[in-house]
């Protein structure tokens, strides 16, 4: 009988995370200090970051090892099932075999505390007291609530302004596990405060969180900065999702025609996908799909060049594909997706060609949401649909290929999204031509 679920046991939980830095076909172009525009250094990072993170983002080195204290946090839920969606592939009569790899098992509720439970150990070896980080939809923010929780770290955390009061379930998780959040922009930063001087009604955006979060660690000493996405570090802790994916099918005999993940900043896409670029290499056939928002269409509509990470200026200039910095994003449920970059890893590689990117409107992305949680009963993120939408589109094919997504989380506390869409109410956007010439005018002119 074939498989519906393929479970590993415990004792194969990845003890290396897999480095893709190592594999790049090109090297990675370099990050740049955002006040003097040369390559970064080391010690430029030391004020918001541990060593053993900055080492990590730059390590040359395929595989490192996972430290014996987060291996054994990972078992509080890990290895994560991978689930053929059987009835799902019966109700679009495909011949496809359509997998998800189940992220969403995590006691927050996504693949976020795989990187969370990483950072707040090295913090904690490095002898800090406080993480101070920015959240989108709350994932982020919750999964590192915990991970402060577990190993004694206070966690401020700077919660964009239209999530804040859209998902207020998200906040009380990240109360119950000891954090402090603030809607952002906030007056306890002066970007925070410069911003609001200026645009006292702002939605906020990512852009502008990361740059409260970071302007708090900078400017206090027991106090350090973390990051959920888009960095090296980030992809490669989130590497786990892939390996285990890739043993899973092994086991089975399965070998993916298509994978598909969504992309805000891109650790879900990149942890899940990346670890099967050696496959990609030697087999050009097998394909990598991005999936992102039309109202945050990064990878397909935004350029690739330099830019700032944040909307203060504070963090590195990366090479990137991007909306520019400046970049507010409309009010969408998929509040993961609003970033106005991507990770220059994934950008790379997209720039090389070896990963597609589609972009879709929320009511699509829900409907596809609905199908999947009428027939396969999990009730998905919104971010999270975005990759079941693409799946049921490559699965409509019906060219029997082995179609395989990231399922990155839950989508319990998105209950208001699911309503408005149930009610007609959510409205569609695409990000207008005009809008992104204009934020692009202001990319800084580098590299
Ligand atoms: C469930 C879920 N999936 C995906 C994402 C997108 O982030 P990333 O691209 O870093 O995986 C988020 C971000 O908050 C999320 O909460």
């Amino acid at each position: 009988m074939e498989k519906e679920r393929v479970d590993l046991p415990q004792s194969e939980i990845p003890v290396s995370w897999y480095n893709v830095l190592a594999d790049l076909p090109q090297p990675l172009p370099p990050p740049l200090h955002p006040g003097t525009g040369q390559p970064l250094k080391p010690e430029d990072l030391a004020p918001i970051f541990p060593m053993a993170l900055i080492e990590q983002e730059m390590s040359p080195e395929r595989w490192i090892p996972i430290p014996e204290a987060v291996r054994a946090l990972y078992k509080i839920w890990r290895p994560t099932p991978l689930i053929r969606a059987v009835r799902l592939e019966k109700a679009l009569k495909t011949s496809c075999r359509i997998y998800f790899k189940n992220e969403s098992v995590s006691p927050a509720g996504s693949h976020k505390l795989n990187t969370a439970l990483a950072q707040a150990y090295y913090n904690k070896m490095a002898g800090v007291r406080r993480l101070t980080t920015e959240t989108g939809a709350g994932q982020w923010g919750s999964s590192m609530a915990f991970a402060c929780q577990l190993f004694g770290l206070a966690c401020t955390i700077y919660m964009v302004k239209s999530s804040y009061h859209q998902k207020p379930y998200r906040r009380s998780l990240m109360h119950i596990w000891g954090g402090e959040v603030f809607p952002s922009p906030s007056d306890r930063t002066q970007s925070g405060r410069a911003i609001l001087a200026a645009n006292p009604e702002t939605p906020g955006s990512l852009g502008i969180a990361i740059s409260e979060a970071v302007e708090d660690a900078a400017t206090h000493e027991d106090a350090k900065y973390t990051l959920g996405s888009v960095l090296n570090h980030v992809i490669l802790h989130q590497s786990v999702i892939g390996l285990e994916t890739k043993r899973q099918l092994e086991m089975i005999g399965e070998t993916p025609d298509v994978l598909i993940a969504c992309v805000g900043g891109g650790s879900n896409f990149g942890g899940f996908s990346l670890p099967f670029l050696p496959e990609k290499l030697a087999n050009p056939k097998l394909r990598i799909v991005a999936v992102e928002p039309s109202a945050c269409p990064s990878l397909t509509k935004g350029v690739y060049a330099y830019d700032y990470g944040d909307t203060a200026k504070l963090a590195p200039l990366v090479k990137m594909f991007t909306l520019g910095h400046t970049f507010i994003p409309e009010g969408i449920h998929a509040g993961g997706l609003r970033y106005h970059g991507t990770a220059p890893i994934v950008a790379h590689l997209a720039k090389l060609g070896f990963i597609e990117s589609k972009a879709y409107t929320q009511n699509a992305v829900f409907e596809g949401a609905l199908q999947f949680a009428r027939t396969e009963g999990f009730i998905p993120a919104p971010e999270t649909s975005h990759a079941i939408r693409a799946a049921i589109d490559e699965a409509r094919k019906d060219d029997g290929k082995c179609i395989v997504f990231n399922y990155s989380g839950h989508g319990h506390f998105d209950m208001s999204a699911y309503d408005s869409h149930l009610a007609g109410d959510l409205e569609d956007y695409e990000h207008p031509e005009e809008k992104i010439a204009e934020a692009l005018a202001h990319l800084p002119k580098v590299g």
